[in-house]
């Protein structure tokens, strides 16, 4: 064993081999661990290393954001790599921390402003679907309708008019297949490989001076470039784009997805957002560059629950670089180390009535402030998601308008599971009536 020094203990741990992996198994494996020997694990992971599991706050914030640089991504990435390519989420060192520094200047807020009528725009896409099945007394599919959103806004945020000219052109959207289909197996690889042809002709068509005619991710891509003036080669910005498009719209999906089924069934909570946001009113009509939505603080706890409840991103996985010692533990050289939001914030050590629908918890008067919450849904430190201030945005732009005309019923009692894979998703689609508010 290699102490990373004298003073740091041995976490305590079981004998023989414990598997990890974003499959359901896992989640009980990683409970009865926790159960048994306490916050912080050590056991023998398979290919003759040690894996740790961690669970206490102070050891997780320690080991993302002082101690990011000992690790790098871990196991399962092999095969988010085989989706996307080296994008941003898997690439690590310098490759990482070169196209980090280049992709990071999109993402501030006052470009994600520039977006807000865009996201209006798709909302108001499905107010007007919401209205035929509302009148026809019939039922949603809200988890495909959140994908059919979040897929479509994520697109025209990246390709703005080339969506429409170029993604649209052949009459249906070649991008479908992601939000319908849930499986991330090889025909998914080979299907998103055939889009890199598409992704590539839209990249030449920009290079040779078919400039947008709005603010898109594409643009800001193209232009972005190192330290040295180099700007991103089509091999990079095709994995980076790729990466954008399924980092950005399944995650968004998920959480909106778990968000309506929470209100549904608390339908104070749901009341209280659709009050907040009429108060907002023109806010949401489309004027851009309109800081007011970002307030909207019900809507930002009610999606802070959401996010603690069903993290899209349950379990993390990293590899350390080096031995460490993290709050007195030793973390050996190779390990493999994994984190769950989903373990951590349904917590009872750390969280009251934890499985509990409870946006107030995170209110001003509630005991979780900013900082030191264990909650770590969008990941933290340096390599904490680049689209956070994007999805709340979003989220809260399609939760405000809607609930203000819809309130969406339970058509049954029964939870829909959970669907434990890459992404935290309800294992059956989430169904709700549609009811008009006036
Ligand atoms: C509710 C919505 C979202 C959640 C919960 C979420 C969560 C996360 C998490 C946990 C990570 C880090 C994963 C890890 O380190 O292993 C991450 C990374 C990332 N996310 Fe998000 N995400 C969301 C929405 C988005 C959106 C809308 C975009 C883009 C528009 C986006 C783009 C990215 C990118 C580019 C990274 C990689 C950052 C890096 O490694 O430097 N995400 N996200």
């Amino acid at each position: 064993m290699n102490l990373a020094n004298s003073n740091s203990q041995q976490a305590p741990g079981p004998e023989g081999v414990v598997s990890i992996n974003v499959e359901p198994a896992s989640l009980k494996t990683l409970r009865d661990l926790q159960a048994r020997y306490g916050n912080v694990v050590e056991f023998e992971a398979p290919g003759d290393r040690r894996g740790m599991f961690i669970n206490d706050p102070a050891c997780v914030r320690r080991l993302l954001v002082r101690h990011h640089p000992k690790y790098r991504k871990g196991r399962g990435f092999e095969r988010v790599e085989m989706l996307l390519g080296n994008g941003l989420i898997v690439s690590d060192g310098d490759v990482w921390r070169r196209s980090r520094t280049m992709i990071q200047p999109a993402f501030s807020r006052q470009n994600v402003h520039q977006l807000e009528a865009l996201m209006i725009d798709c909302t108001k896409h499905k107010l007007a679907a919401w209205q035929s099945v509302a009148a026809a007394g019939e039922v949603l599919n809200v988890t495909q309708e959140m994908s059919d959103f979040a897929l479509e806004l994520i697109l025209r945020a990246i390709f703005s008019d080339d969506y429409e000219t170029r993604i649209l052109s052949g009459g249906e959207n070649p991008f479908a297949f992601l939000s319908q289909d849930a499986t991330r197996d090889l025909s998914v690889v080979l299907k998103l490989r055939q889009l890199r042809e598409l992704l590539l002709d839209i990249i030449a068509s920009r290079r040779a001076g078919h400039a947008s005619n709005s603010y898109d991710f594409l643009s800001m891509y193209l232009t972005a470039v190192d330290k040295q003036g180099q700007a991103f080669s089509d091999r990079e910005l095709l994995d980076e784009l790729m990466t954008l498009i399924v980092a950005g719209y399944e995650t968004s999906a998920g959480t909106l997805n778990w968000a309506w089924y929470l209100l549904a069934h608390h339908p104070e909570a749901a009341d209280k957002l659709q009050a907040e946001a009429a108060a907002y009113g023109t806010a949401f009509e489309g004027a851009a560059d309109d800081p007011a939505l970002t307030g909207l603080n019900w809507s930002q706890q009610v999606l802070d629950e959401t996010l603690r409840l069903y993290p899209p991103v349950w379990l993390f996985s990293r590899r350390s670089l080096e031995s460490d010692e993290i709050e007195g533990y030793a973390i050996p050289a190779n390990a493999d180390v994994y984190l769950s939001p989903f373990i951590l914030q349904r917590s009872s050590e750390f969280w009251s009535d934890p499985d509990s629908f409870k946006p107030e918890r995170f209110g001003p008067d509630g005991p979780y402030q900013k900082g030191d919450r264990p909650f770590f849904p969008f990941s933290l430190g340096p390599r904490r998601c680049l689209g956070e201030y994007f999805s709340f945005l979003e989220m809260k732009i399609h939760l405000g308008m809607l609930s203000q005309q819809f309130r969406l019923l339970p058509v049954t009692e029964q939870h829909p599971g959970l669907d434990l894979g890459i992404n935290l998703r309800s294992l059956s689609d989430i169904q709700l009536k549609p009811e008009l508010r006036h």
